[in-house]
């Protein structure tokens, strides 16, 4: 048994953020990481575009134009990012997480600062910021268009200096709880294909997403729900998983993103006539209206047959005017992938671009602290969570570009405080005993993998992968109706029926990634369930929920949170908790969300 004061499973930036702020607050505790990849491939170094603060660097002009704020007069405040915050979410984000979220946002960044991220600066030395969708000022810090890869690299020099041990290439199995208390969980060491149980006072997931049951997507092959699903089979009810983000510029037929940091510097969206047809829908901020309202706009110009393209399947997002310079110096990534994915120089011609699934808003339920929640308010003990795999909420029914990077260095930060604080409470100091790890824990998950590869159907892993995949690209997308959502509820539970019956081709232990695939597999037509279920459910239109039968959004019946818990046959139940606010009730009341 391998015993550790507290586990981190994930090496995004939420993980390694919490890591290093327990090393900091809790010098002596051991701490270890857990990650199914190595930590500078995590999924949060695709983030391209920028990362949220109310610097006040730049402002617009009277024009609409961002110039440079005077030093002594910023052009922007935390409140207005908490008010844009509340109303991307479409008001059902819980508000004591949003005002943390933009009141840590700005010392968070000078933070990042001082750790040594190299964000693309102005002229006088100052962070540079630009617009980004949703956002009433430019307040996107970024490093050109590979902001995430900049913070993931800054965060894992600091896990080095901190001498945090990683286990790399390990994937988590299980998490097991025992007596409402987390004992630590159960993973594979995928290199030689041993299982092991790891004890832990304190465990956090920071596992990321789910994007991956969608077949276009922006999400790395390793954004599996992989946490989520680990959670929901321990008894802990997943939060709004019908909540998804389609980002509204995926490179057509591949979803690779074209970061809306494109269209924060001037880039047009463009359809088959040539229209910049964001007037149509959101006149006040054009292509910088929030992800949701961008996506459905583009489908609603292909359904009307204004696509571009030999069969009007796709819209066009146009940078030529932003001129080769400014490309090179802002944009190089995007420029990049367009060229090499498609063939097409944006600096001379328009790209063909898609919706792709992008930003799990639900998740783990935690409360504004990163402390797992079961039910309405029933803390778990010692286990935690932040980041995308974790539902704070922060996002509510629609996240803003360039609020991810920030919950998941602010939340990852606070997480890792609440943690230190929990083992100098909880074991009156580090070194107390840890909760034993029941003993049938680890020979559970050796019999259920053992099980898996001794089975000998004739289905195959990658089949029903792309089915589900597909299935949930068409049913469960940007718009949504009840039959689709019924369809494909059907679907999930004739996949299941021939996953029952897999075969895998590579039966050995070592280094099995048809193993890992499939145990990934399993995880995504568990989740998909409560995305589909919560959907057909939630009998309204709310962020990115948008169902053609209820095009509105309903406070009267649906300010609420979904919550699916996982029932003794592996289905999924539904029921809901009320939306949280600060002890003062609501900064912001609901009001009509337009743009
Ligand atoms: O478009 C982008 O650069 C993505 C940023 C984000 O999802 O926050």
């Amino acid at each position: 048994m391998i015993t550790h004061d507290v586990i981190v499973v994930g090496s995004g930036l939420a993980g390694m953020r919490a890591a290093v702020e327990i090393r900091r607050k809790a010098p002596q505790a051991d701490i270890a990481l857990i990650t199914k990849v190595y930590p500078t491939r995590s999924h949060s170094g695709a983030a391209q575009g920028g990362i949220a603060a109310a610097l006040g660097n730049i402002r617009y002009d009277a024009n609409g134009v961002p110039v440079a704020a005077p030093e002594d007069q910023p052009g922007d405040d935390w409140l207005t990012h908490m008010y844009d915050t509340v109303k991307g979410a479409d008001f059902i984000g819980d508000q004591d997480a949003q005002e943390i979220l933009a009141r840590e946002a700005v010392p968070t960044i000078y933070e990042l600062e001082h750790m040594g991220v190299p964000f693309s600066r102005m002229p006088d030395g100052r962070i540079a910021q630009r617009p980004f969708g949703g956002h009433t000022n430019p307040r996107a810090c970024y490093a050109a268009d590979r902001t995430g890869h900049a913070l993931l690299h800054t965060l894992y020099g600091e896990l080095v200096r901190y001498n945090v041990k990683v286990y790399p290439e390990w994937y988590m199995l299980s998490v097991v709880i025992e007596d409402n208390s987390c004992r630590g969980v159960t993973a594979l060491d995928i290199r030689t294909g041993e299982v092991h149980a790891v004890n832990a006072k304190a465990t956090m997931f920071g596992t990321g997403g789910y994007g991956r049951a969608f077949k276009i997507t922006s999400n790395a092959f390793s954004s599996t729900g992989d946490g989520i699903t680990a959670a929901y089979r321990a008894g802990i009810p997943l939060e709004d998983m019908e909540f998804v983000q389609f980002h509204p510029t995926g490179l057509f037929s591949h979803g690779i993103l074209l970061s809306e940091g494109a269209r924060g510097e001037g880039g047009y969206l463009l359809n088959g006539l040539n229209e910049r047809f964001m007037s149509r829908y959101a006149p006040g901020r054009m292509e910088l209206a929030p992800r949701d309202v961008v996506s459905r706009s583009i489908y609603s110009e292909l359904e009307a047959g204004r696509g571009a393209g030999p069969n009007g399947e796709y819209v066009l997002l146009d940078l030529r005017h932003l001129g080769k310079q400014k490309l090179d110096e802002r944009l190089p990534q995007i420029t990049e992938l367009a060229r090499d994915y498609l063939g097409i120089d944006p600096v001379t011609e328009p790209v063909p671009i898609q919706p792709t699934a992008h930003y799990s808003m639900g998740g783990i339920p935690t409360d504004a602290d990163g402390r797992v929640v079961r039910g309405e308010n029933e803390i778990v003990q010692g286990f935690f969570a932040a980041g995308e795999c974790a539902c704070a909420s922060v996002h509510g029914a629609n996240r803003l570009g360039t609020n991810s990077l920030l919950e998941a260095t602010v939340y990852g930060r606070r997480t890792g405080q609440t943690i230190a604080n929990f083992l100098h409470l909880e074991s009156q100091g580090v070194g107390a005993a840890i909760p034993a790890m029941p003993s049938q824990a680890l020979k559970q998950a050796e019999d259920e993998l053992r099980e898996l590869l001794s089975r000998t159907g004739r289905e195959i892993a990658a089949d029903i992968r792309k089915e589900l995949q597909a299935t949930m690209f068409q049913n469960a997308g940007v718009f949504r109706t009840p039959e689709k959502l019924e369809a494909e509820l059907g679907i999930i539970e004739d996949l299941r029926e021939r996953f029952a019956l897999i075969s895998l081709d590579d039966k050995g232990r070592r280094y099995n990634t048809e193993l890992i695939e499939t145990l990934e597999l399993a995880h995504l037509l568990e989740f998909s369930e409560c995305i589909v279920a919560g959907a057909l459910a939630r009998q309204e239109s709310r962020g990115a929920h948008a169902r053609r039968d209820f095009p509105k959004r309903d406070d009267t019946h649906w300010m609420k949170h979904t919550l699916a818990y996982r029932e003794a046959d592996g289905r999924a139940r539904l029921d809901y908790k009320p939306v949280r606010y600060g002890p003062d009730g609501p900064r912001f009341q609901p009001e009509e969300r337009k743009y």
